[in-house]
């Protein structure tokens, strides 16, 4: 039996794609991890015992990198130079750097990985920068896939549309002078956007209550949001969700604040029967009980395996749900049990704790991805 897929982990935040990798039970292991943010190390530390490196990305130079003997990178680059907010500067952005600096240094390694993951905003399929990506892949050989796909679409209550790209290195180019030059099947102007789950056959996957997800807090209010955040908004409409829901908004950084209009879905928690709401009447908003979701809750509806947390009618990987993963069909989704779990170390204060989880990712899409389309015949898939 060969080794396990030793993959490099970049911008690895509090390590969304490292559980994804875990919960994708592929023979892999995470070799080295790379972030300059000093809380997010903290709290992959604390979770998978290994300090992530905090040299700044775009300063790692090929020789820093060939060290690992890696065959699998793992990305996901910061998003605003590609998001509104962020004024959609693309590659003139300083925040692309660190990835126009690895997408550069891939030609010159002396075995670039064979597999290569990206997770980035939607936007990026647009972007200047994803067409270097792509002409650095393509003239390297990598056999590449991209989709723009929501944990909704995998059962999930969540939306989140994200752009995932896979790509896998097919075969050394023969001429490896020829390597920028080498003719490719499929040129990055016609490639097909994915934006069913599977590619394929699109399936319907059943998305559970939000029930399933919430923590039982008793007499804790202090996930009341706070009534001024409320009584100022002027005939906004707000995402007001359910327990009984099957649908949540995205979870923005800024959620858990005061920018309460977009940064994500509030749970209301009293007058369930009420659900038309008078927008233009702040103060009836104020019965509602309105409450931000815990970062227990989004780190579940995230997918990240969570301590203490399973729920009969999802199900777990120990449990009623547990599908084969052996054959990379789509499984329905169960709340992963696999250990390292996530996990917040003590001094990382709530808002902190909020604006990590919304800058990571849904684990079950990637580890899906990763189980279907990445490594799906290779033999590492367990
Ligand atoms: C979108 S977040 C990735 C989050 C991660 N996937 C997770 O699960 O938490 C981007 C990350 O890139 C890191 N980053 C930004 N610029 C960097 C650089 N030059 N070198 C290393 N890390 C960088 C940020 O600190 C941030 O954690």
């Amino acid at each position: 039996m060969t080794g396990p897929i030793r993959c490099l982990e970049f911008f690895s935040g509090i390590g969304g794609l490292h559980h994804g990798l875990n919960i994708a039970g592929v023979h892999a292991e995470v070799v080295a991890s790379f972030d300059v943010n000093e809380i997010a190390n903290k709290v992959y530390a604390h979770n998978f015992k290994k300090e992530p490196s905090k040299k700044t990305i775009d300063r790692l130079t090929a020789k820093d990198i060939e060290k690992y003997q890696a065959d699998c990178w793992l990305l996901s680059p910061p998003c605003q130079p590609y998001t509104q907010g962020g004024k959609m500067k693309d590659i003139n952005d300083s925040r692309a750097k660190p990835l126009l600096h690895l997408i550069k240094l891939l030609s010159t390694l002396e075995n670039p990985p064979t597999y290569l993951f990206l997770e980035n905003v939607k936007n990026f399929e647009i972007s200047q920068s994803r067409q270097e990506l792509m002409t650095q892949l393509e003239a390297l050989g990598y056999e590449i896939n991209e989709c723009l796909l929501s944990p909704i679409q995998f059962g999930i209550p969540n939306h989140r549309l994200r752009y995932y790209l896979t790509a896998r290195r097919k075969q050394q180019p023969k001429n490896e002078e020829n390597v920028h030059t080498s003719p490719t099947t499929k040129t990055t102007e016609n490639r097909k956007i994915h934006t069913t789950w599977p590619f394929d056959q699109e399936q319907t996957f059943d998305v559970p209550e939000l029930a399933n997800f919430l923590e039982q807090l008793n007499d804790d209010d202090s996930f009341i949001v706070p009534s001024r955040y409320i009584l100022r908004l002027h005939n906004f409409r707000l995402d007001i969700v359910l327990p009984s829901s099957t649908k949540t908004s995205c979870v923005t950084k800024a959620y858990g604040s005061n920018h309460i209009m977009t940064s994500g879905s509030l749970l209301q928690t009293k007058k369930l029967e009420t659900m038309d709401y008078d927008w233009q009447d702040t103060a009836s908003l104020l019965e509602l009980g309105l409450r931000f979701l815990t970062p227990t809750e989004i780190g579940r509806l995230h997918a990240f395996p969570m301590p203490d947390y399973s729920s009969s009618s999802l199900g777990s990987n120990n449990g009623t749900k547990n599908e084969s993963s052996s054959s990379g069909v789509p499984r329905h989704f169960f709340s992963p049990a696999n250990l390292p779990h996530l996990a917040f170390p003590e001094g990382v204060n709530r808002q902190q704790q909020y604006r990590l989880l919304g800058n990571s990712l849904n684990c079950w899409v990637v580890a899906e991805l990763l189980r279907c389309v990445l490594f799906v015949d290779s033999h590492h898939v367990e």
